[in-house]
């Protein structure tokens, strides 16, 4: 999809024009909309409720301009996340009716709350609207023929205008990007060839290594190890590095969770509980992301990703209830439940992240089924030792439209994980603060630098889709760690 900028609308393409709705009437929120055109809508039926469509058929039989209205709702609650989810309703309903361009005018004024700019959320909500994972049916589904998106502007030379495009862009090609990884099949993203698909992200300013096997050994990743030696394919770790042009004004690390497929291991899942388990490894494809946006959106930080990958299967050497691991800190784990797997890798994933000294380490992880008991759906759970990290990253979700709550790494619960024969035990007491207890055993890892743990277990996958998702991979939490890696300043790292 090509996004570009224009002053003259034509007349051989629809024009989207964006309406918010006051009480009963409708106002016009951009262009030249005439006051009986839009009381001739309200009459039809047409609402203005946010993501509401509306097309004004040329009736006369004259050429006239083919305009589709669409709702934003009340002017002061029309934020960026509502205009995502129009723009995203606007991506449908072309690919339906099988438009190749548009012309769309942004809503004038300025958004409300902290918000990136309107032609920056109407092209994310227009790429995300857009996206489909239906690889597979041997039928082509025809895809959306939407090639090109023309914003009518007062100045299309501004150069704020074209980098809101960009990073519009930039941001919802890494969120599908990870959606693409999410929504493979397990089978075909075995941990080796999920580490082979992070090693293409290398090039210009993106370093990657990836160990296995021997090298993993060496490092004494043995929690990995121990998870990966049930399946028939063998685990891996993998590094990347961006690095900025001149001097970094920081450093992080982002540490995902990538399970390619979670049976539970030799604590087996039930049938209904594994449905979903490719996705297990949303976590580790979400740091991949972040390394196909870097590049293009240049910040000046130094950022490190590092993914522990395993397939979590029930194979003859599998780990086992009663077995103990050395982690690579030194560490000894204590294997009560095979299914409390995400933890054990990630022990070793964040010993790693800790020798790179960056100013903050983040992880992000499927880890527990809890989250959705504690927040339901709309939230990440946020665990961290720094409140500056707590208020950074929810204010990027914030502006991406993204939400994430704080939950307390409560230190008495500690108890919960103590082991008879180790330093720690994998699980605590059962229906006891599982989301809790999954990021004071991590913490147990991450040394005492600034760490900030999500728990994207509940917000990973939705089932069903949203407006701005298909049912499967959301590819949440993307465009908030960009956000926030664009907003970094210096104290908060
Ligand atoms: N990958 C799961 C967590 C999960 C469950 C993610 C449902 C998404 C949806 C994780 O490895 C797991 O199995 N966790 C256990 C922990 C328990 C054994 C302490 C869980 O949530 O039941
Ligand atoms: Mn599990
Ligand atoms: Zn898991």
């Amino acid at each position: 999809m090509i996004f570009h900028l224009s002053d003259k609308i034509r007349k051989d393409r629809w024009l989207v024009l964006p309406v918010f709705a006051e009480g009963e009437t409708l106002r016009r929120a951009g262009g030249d909309v005439p006051d009986r055109v839009l009381a001739y809508a309200r009459e039809e039926g047409f609402s203005g409720k946010p993501g509401a469509l509306w097309t004004v058929r040329p009736s006369d039989g004259r050429p006239a301009l083919r305009v589709l209205l669409v709702g934003l709702g009340k002017r002061e609650e029309a934020d960026a996340q509502v205009l995502r989810r129009a723009a995203a309703t606007v991506a449908r309903k072309a690919a339906e009716a099988r438009w190749e361009r548009i012309q769309m005018v942004p809503p004038a004024g300025a958004l409300p709350g902290a918000a990136p700019p309107a032609l920056q959320a109407l092209t994310e909500g227009l790429l995300l609207g857009a996206y489909r994972h239906d690889g597979f049916k041997s039928e082509k589904a025809p895809g959306t023929p939407l090639r090109e998106v023309a914003f009518i502007v007062s100045d299309p030379a501004a150069p704020v205008g074209r980098r809101a495009l960009e990073t519009g862009r930039i941001f919802a090609e890494a969120v599908n990007f990870s959606r693409d990884l999410i929504n493979r099949p397990p089978s075909d993203k075995a941990p080796m060839v999920l580490a082979g698909l992070a090693r293409k992200l290398a090039g210009r300013r993106v370093s990657v290594r990836v160990y296995g096997g021997k090298a993993l050994s060496r490092l004494g990743a043995n929690a990995l190890l121990g998870v990966g030696r049930g399946s028939a394919h063998p685990p891996a770790l993998v590094h990347l590095v961006y690095r900025p042009t001149g001097k970094p004004t920081g450093s992080v690390t982002f540490v995902g969770k990538g399970v390619t497929f979670d049976s539970g291991g030799l604590s087996l899942k039930p049938a209904d509980g594994m449905m979903t388990m490719k996705y297990d490894m949303a976590g580790a494809a979400t740091v991949f992301a972040l390394f196909k946006a870097l590049p293009d959106l240049a910040p000046r930080l130094e950022v490190h990703g590092v993914a522990a990958i395993a397939e979590n299967m029930p194979g003859p050497d599998a780990y086992k209830p009663g077995d103990v691991l050395t982690a690579m800190n030194g560490k000894t784990i204590e294997i009560l439940n095979t299914d409390a797997e995400g933890r054990v890798i990630l022990a070793d994933a964040l010993s790693f992240a800790q020798r790179l000294k960056t100013d903050a380490v983040i992880d992000v992880a499927t880890l527990t089924g809890a989250a959705a008991v504690a927040l339901g759906k709309a939230y990440a759970a946020l665990m961290t030792n720094r409140p500056a990290l707590e208020q950074a990253l929810r204010d990027a979700g914030a502006e991406a439209g993204e939400k994430l709550w704080p939950l307390p790494l409560e230190k008495s619960y500690l108890e919960h994980i103590q082991s008879q024969v180790a330093d720690w035990k994998n699980i605590g007491n059962p229906g006891e603060a599982g989301t809790i207890i999954g990021g004071l055993f991590l913490q147990q890892f991450a040394g005492d630098g600034p760490w900030a743990h999500i728990d994207m277990a509940a917000v990973g996958w939705n089932g069903t889709g949203t407006p701005l998702s298909p049912p499967g991979a959301t590819g949440a939490l993307v465009r908030t760690f960009l956000t926030f890696l664009l907003r970094a300043k210096k104290g908060i790292l």
